[in-house]
């Protein structure tokens, strides 16, 4: 049996979650769906499933649903969202999320991701039925408490990711948490579209990355032609930070409904009301049906350096070739 070459950028991480590429595509809600995390493992990376847009029913359709399209390892990403009803001492999951994670552990997908809170407890349950489990965090202190609570990737998300983001920048943020939370291994996210975004997060001691926004203008992305085609069209300076839509502050494009969020801050409801109220409708009204004025586009920064809405085998083989080239060429100045 002939056995498959290494990939030239093979790192830690792809030993670790079986993958053959260094690359996650991200969790997100509406666009994440079993298509596009098929399409994603089949070609050597990881894919993902966002939990975000629908039931535990429906979550647990789309892990069968991949599981048709390929064997290959996937993850399932969930915000861990929690609230504190009156007279509770400590902040509990909502019921969707526990309904989430109870689907997720049941089925004992490969890998799964928090992209929102700390997975606690879950996490040491995962490892038990072999999940691995990786977590989200926009500064070190959280990446050091996703570290202590046993996880096994930290996603180090810089402020140039689109969606719920925080405000270090990745530059700053990936080295840091990488010395933070040594030897757990660091997975870099925010601003990543091109190999050589992943060249740079190899250099910064990232293990791969979790990329959103370039999967988005993918044909396999499930989302409406005129939200991929906006993602190509605008430049880096057509996103914008605001919590009018989930009440945290959240990255998408900027648009008629950004702008009158912007001027309604004082209406804003705490994460996940708003959400639930604004953000879900105005995300179906963007992504699904296609209203990018009046939507909820969830976007990052890193449009500014997509030109085209590809395959995702394509993207992923173009990523690899271009990351070896870059670190052939740096390598070789030397
Ligand atoms: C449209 C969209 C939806 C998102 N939804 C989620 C989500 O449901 N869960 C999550 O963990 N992160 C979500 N994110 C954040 C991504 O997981 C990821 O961290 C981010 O896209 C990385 O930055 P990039 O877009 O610059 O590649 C979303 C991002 C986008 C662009």
């Amino acid at each position: 049996m002939a056995t498959k070459t290494r990939s030239a950028l093979h790192t830690p991480l792809c030993d670790l979650l079986g993958i053959r590429y260094p690359i996650c595509q991200a969790g997100m809600g509406w666009v994440a769906r079993s298509s596009l995390a098929a399409a994603v493992s089949a070609a050597g990376g990881l894919g993902v499933i966002a939990a975000a847009h629908g039931t535990p029913a429906h979550l647990r359709d789309e892990i069968q649903r991949v599981r048709d399209l390929t064997d290959k390892p996937f993850g399932v990403d969930v915000l861990f969202a929690t609230i504190r009803a009156a007279g509770d001492e400590v902040e509990q999951f909502t019921d969707q999320v526990k309904g989430w994670i109870d689907v997720a552990l049941e089925e004992r997908v490969p890998v799964l991701i928090a992209g929102l809170g700390n997975p606690g407890p879950v996490t040491s349950q995962a490892h038990r039925l072999g999940i691995k489990v990786m977590a989200l965090c926009g500064n070190v202190k959280q990446a050091r408490d996703h570290a202590a609570n046993g996880v096994d990737v930290v996603i180090a998300q810089g402020h140039e990711a689109g969606g719920h983001t925080g405000r270090i920048g990745g530059m700053v943020l990936i080295p840091a948490a990488v010395d933070a939370v040594a030897p757990v291994p660091v997975v870099a996210a925010g601003g990543v579209a091109d190999g050589r975004g992943l060249a740079a997060t190899l250099a910064l001691g990232a293990v791969g990355v979790w990329m959103g926004t370039r999967f988005i203008a993918t044909h396999e992305a499930y989302g409406h032609d005129n939200y991929k085609k906006k993602i190509v069209a605008i430049d880096e300076e057509g996103t914008v930070v605001h919590r009018g839509a989930t009440g945290k502050p959240c990255r998408a494009i900027r648009n008629d409904f950004t702008r009158e969020w912007e001027k309604r801050t004082a209406e804003i409801l705490p994460f996940p009301l708003q959400a639930q109220r604004v953000g879900f409708p105005a995300a179906i009204r963007a992504r699904e049906e296609g209203d990018i004025e009046n939507g909820h586009a969830a976007c990052g920064q890193s449009a500014g350096l997509i030109s085209e809405i590809v395959p995702a085998r394509e993207l992923i083989e173009q990523m690899i070739a271009e990351a070896a080239a870059t670190l052939h060429r740096l390598g070789g100045n030397h």
